[in-house]
């Protein structure tokens, strides 16, 4: 009800004329995204050029707070006021949601006009395409199941990736015993929600990650191998520092460039921060995949939707599209985002190790029909749905609840919200 209100409102706005100048008029796109780290900003100069060569001017509308759920509480109110952005970073099942309000532009001719059908992944295109129509248009693949480690401590404590969890347990007791903090860990929900989403897959694989978090299946969310995934978060939760409360998921990705903590669970971002520092894949820093994830590949693709506005013809948004699909876009933007590209024919080369197995990965987990989608990140579940786990997850953490009770709070927590 309150979704058609605001349709309404927008619409009456856009008809009288009195909404905010649009593209075409100043030659500019608004862009609201929640890219405000040095790595994140860095890459962002990249979308930024690609636009100015196309003759617009790049309107900037950052709104810090990793995960987006900043901007996406101020894109809401923007279209409630009616004045939404041009352009903004949007998210899994944040796509659907606004267009089938009818908020956004279809990009169906451009995405014909440049073949996207054949360049993106299909489990993408399940988001950038509402009843098959273009929508939005993804700019990078970054992948959750991922761990950063200080290369300098494995070295000297001569630890080399754990293969298994068990085996992560201990590495963590031996650096613990030689004064690091094992995990740079930033204490908010949706980072706990980021390594709940590897802890889930490595207890119970791919097709349990899909029946539990994307299924929303009650057997699997209150099975004993989610009890499993909780117990994995018990033991992480030991080895973080006392101040990780609130702390920003950058400042943990310094903690472990410092040389302050061994490793940090954290999508491919992270790697953009070590990009930032000047740091090099197998020389500063090892790339490695949660225990129990390897080869499994947990999605989360940043896309860029534009807003319908009173001027039909959008030659901005047309060609802001056209600018975050661009191979050539995408080959920097995602060597500096520490992404790999959302089109399928980008070359691998100019890739560090850690994308080229991101790129791999990728490929093989396209073929065996098991890419799935980040949960922590929108790509599982409806928002719905995915705040209430959050909370499950969070809670969790945070206390000294039972791996057995928080599966139960899990089971009625998406009960109550689907
Ligand atoms: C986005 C990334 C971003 C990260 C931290 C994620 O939700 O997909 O692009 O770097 O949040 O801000």
């Amino acid at each position: 009800m309150l979704r058609k209100t605001l349709f309404a409102l927008v619409a009456a706005i856009a008809v009288s004329g009195s909404s905010a100048v649009s593209a075409a008029d100043t030659k500019s796109v608004e862009v609201m995204h929640w890219w405000t780290s040095g790595g994140e900003a860095r890459a962002l100069e990249v979308l930024k050029d690609g636009l100015k060569q196309r003759g617009y001017a790049w309107k900037d509308a950052p709104i810090a707070g990793g995960g987006g759920e900043a901007a996406r509480t101020v894109l809401k109110a923007r279209v409630a006021s009616g004045n939404p952005p041009d352009a903004i970073q949007m998210l899994g099942f944040t796509i659907p949601e606004y267009a089938s309000q009818d908020f956004l532009t279809n990009l169906d001719s451009i995405a014909a006009k440049e073949g996207w059908d054949k360049l993106v992944p299909g489990p993408i295109q399940r988001f950038s395409k509402v009843d098959g129509h273009w929508v939005a248009v993804p700019v990078d693949v970054h992948r959750t199941n991922w761990i950063w480690a200080n290369k300098k401590i494995f070295d000297q404590l001569h630890l080399t990736p754990p293969q298994t969890f068990d085996q992560l347990v201990a590495d963590a007791a031996v650096i613990r015993k030689a004064g690091y903090t094992p995990l740079a860990h930033g204490g908010q929900p949706w980072q706990e929600a980021t390594i709940f989403d590897s802890a889930v897959m490595s207890a119970g694989g791919p097709k349990f990650y899909s029946q539990a978090l994307v299924n929303l299946d009650p057997a699997a969310l209150g099975s004993k191998t989610m009890e499993k995934a909780f117990d994995q978060m018990r033991a992480l939760r030991g080895m973080v520092d006392p101040n990780f409360p609130g702390r920003d998921w950058n400042l943990a990705t310094s903690m472990v460039i410092n040389g302050k903590a061994a490793m940090q669970i954290m999508g491919d971002w992270a790697k953009g921060e070590f990009v930032n520092a000047g740091k090099k894949a197998n020389v500063d820093y090892l790339c490695f995949q949660y225990p129990g994830t390897q080869g499994d590949f947990i999605f989360n693709t940043d896309q860029f939707a534009t807003f319908k506005k009173s001027d039909a013809s959008v030659p901005g948004e047309n060609a802001f599209a056209s600018t975050v699909m661009d191979k050539g876009v995408q080959a920097k933007f995602n060597q500096i985002k520490g992404a790999i590209p959302a089109r399928l024919d980008v070359p691998s080369d100019g890739f560090d190790e850690c994308g080229q197995k991101s790129m791999a990965d990728l490929r093989t987990a396209l073929k065996s029909g098991t890419m799935v989608g980040s949960f922590a990140h929108g790509h599982a579940m409806p928002d719905g749905p995915k705040n209430a786990v959050y909370d499950v997850v969070t809670h969790f953490f945070n206390t000294n609840e039972s791996s057995a009770d928080a599966v139960k709070q899990l089971v009625d927590a998406v009960n109550n919200a689907k």
